[in-house]
């Protein structure tokens, strides 16, 4: 007699039964593979570190990726599509009013997660309580303060102009983006979303190709796919001061760009790609992304519409980063500044520091791009700002000022005033100059990857880059200047002024980052 195989699993989704086969897949694969919920993101998997494809088993919240399918038998799971329609509206709407979704990615989890929080009959004003509870996630975008705002909004969201607000999105992450309630229901529009289930799955086979099958899983088990890990190799700056005298010095190292929604891309035999910067180019880290011109390339040769989608380790060894740069500049403007050989970069330095010296240097190492966020210009500025005790002040290329002050210690804050023109929407306005003010914390402080001196990256998991945690970003204010004139990109702007601030507040160490704590 044939082996029946092992009994097929039992579980209830969003309130209907379902049968998969017990083959040890995990719950996101059956989840979003097998049974289409593209609610639940992969950032990460099966890292479980980014909580981005989080659900509820019996009411509480899980990471999907990391659930074997079969440790919820007979189980009750709840996706961002199942809860109450009414529930989802109105965290979509408070999420869209407050700014607390950018790009989107990240927030169908975490709307899943304070859903649970408040089905606990957790308070609004305990605001510690959703900071722990975002533990559990990451968001490159938002700065997590507007995710506090967005659990504390009670009331209907004033009327405004979306398109406004889009335009003003779209202006501040140099990318198309969209305003509305359902981007934070994960209905940006992400390319990995509106493949057809019936393409092809092509995933980097790490050797310079592609492992293509039916689906995801195949693909990756035909690549081999290697597990993200930690490592113990420490992550330093590359290079070497230029020698002299300086009132100034300063190392920064590899830096991931550490975007929560993976390069993806699809395309039919002689279509044209979706473009993996459907709702965000993570502000610059996806300008190069291989994924729109591989789809197209094995669409063509296999004669089938083919999604191809890379997985955190991918994005880690293929992706372009921050080129590290080692300075030295004097009060008067002059210096040098030596910096990972970037095509652009030293334009992009001469065009604010017109009387620093430039040094591109060769050295083994993960792609750069001066696409990255105000790649080169921030750093020129920072040495700049780093010469004098004034108090800090950018303007950036495009004409945007942004002032910062910066309090470290046990009650620390962030205070920023911005100018770049008629906001359109103040809202997302301030959620992008929050989220800029973040990313500098994190960069002067925390992030880093580890770069062997062959040019081996040794980070491959999220956590390891040091994105800045919600327990760990402390009250940001931002202050809209008034200004009439023509809206510019003001966030890049906050960036350079908040990473300036914080490093002279923790004394201007030379080697970023720094470790030092912002809060406590
Ligand atoms: Fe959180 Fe973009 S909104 S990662």
């Amino acid at each position: 007699m044939a082996d029946a195989g092992p009994m097929p699993l039992s579980f209830e989704v969003d309130g209907r039964p379902v049968e998969v086969a017990d083959d040890g897949t995990s719950l996101l694969t059956v989840l979003r593979e097998q049974l289409g919920h593209r609610s639940l993101k992969d950032g990460c998997s099966p890292q479980g570190q980014c909580g981005c494809c989080t659900v509820l088993v019996d009411g509480q919240p899980r990471v999907a990726c990391v659930t074997p399918a079969r440790r919820v038998r007979d189980r009750s799971i709840t996706t961002l599509e199942g809860l109450p329609t009414e529930s989802a509206q109105r965290w979509a709407e408070a999420f869209c009013a407050t700014g607390a979704s950018q790009c989107g990615f990240c927030t169908p989890g975490i709307v899943v997660r304070l859903h649970a929080l408040r089905a606990k009959g957790t308070a609004v004003d305990d605001l510690g309580a959703v900071e722990q509870a975002l533990l559990a996630h990451l968001c490159r975008c938002t700065g997590w303060r507007t995710i506090l705002d967005a659990w504390q909004a009670d009331s209907a969201p004033a009327s405004r102009d979306l398109d406004a607000a889009s335009r003003r999105a779209t202006i501040e992450g140099r990318s198309p983006q969209r305003v509305a309630p359902d981007v934070a229901l994960g209905l940006g529009g992400f390319a990995d979303d509106t493949a057809p289930a019936d393409a092809l799955v092509a995933v980097p086979d790490g050797r310079g190709g592609w492992a293509v099958a039916e689906t995801l899983e195949e693909a990756r088990a035909n690549a081999g796919k290697i597990q993200g890990r930690r490592t113990t190799t420490p992550a330093a700056p590359p290079l070497d001061l230029p020698p002299g005298d300086w009132d100034a010095t300063l190392r920064t190292s590899w830096v991931e760009p550490a975007y929560l929604e993976l390069d993806a891309s699809w395309c039919a035999p002689d279509g044209e790609p979706a473009t993996p910067l459907a709702n965000g180019g993570a502000f610059g880290g996806k300008t190069d992304s291989v994924a729109a011109a591989a789809a197209r390339e094995l669409a063509r040769q296999h004669g089938r519409t083919v999604r191809v989608v890379l997985a955190r380790e991918d994005s880690v060894r293929l992706g372009p980063k921050r080129p590290p740069i080692a300075g030295g500049v004097r009060a008067d403007g002059t210096g040098v500044i030596r910096v990972v050989h970037t095509p652009g970069i030293a334009e992009a330095i001469h065009r604010v520091a017109p009387k620093i010296q430039i040094e591109e240097v060769e050295v083994s190492g993960p792609p750069t791009s001066v696409n990255v966020r105000a790649a080169g210009w921030a750093e020129a500025l920072i040495l700049l700002a780093g010469t004098s005790d004034r108090p800090v002040e950018i303007a950036s290329p495009e004409g945007a000022t942004a002032r910062a002050r910066v309090v470290l210690g046990p009650e620390p804050l962030v205070e920023v005033q911005v100018r770049c023109g008629q906001p359109l929407d103040e809202v997302v306005l301030r959620s992008y100059c929050i989220g800029a003010s973040h990313m500098a914390l994190g960069w002067v402080s925390n992030e880093a990857l580890a770069v062997d001196p062959d040019g081996e990256v040794h980070d491959l998991t999220i956590r390891s880059f040091g994105v800045l945690r919600a327990v760990d970003t402390p009250p940001i204010e931002i202050t809209l200047e008034p200004d009439d004139g023509p809206p510019v990109n003001g966030s890049d702007a906050v960036f350079a002024a908040v990473a300036a601030a914080t490093w002279i507040a923790q004394g201007r160490p030379t080697d970023w980052p720094t470790g030092q704590r912002i809060r406590g």
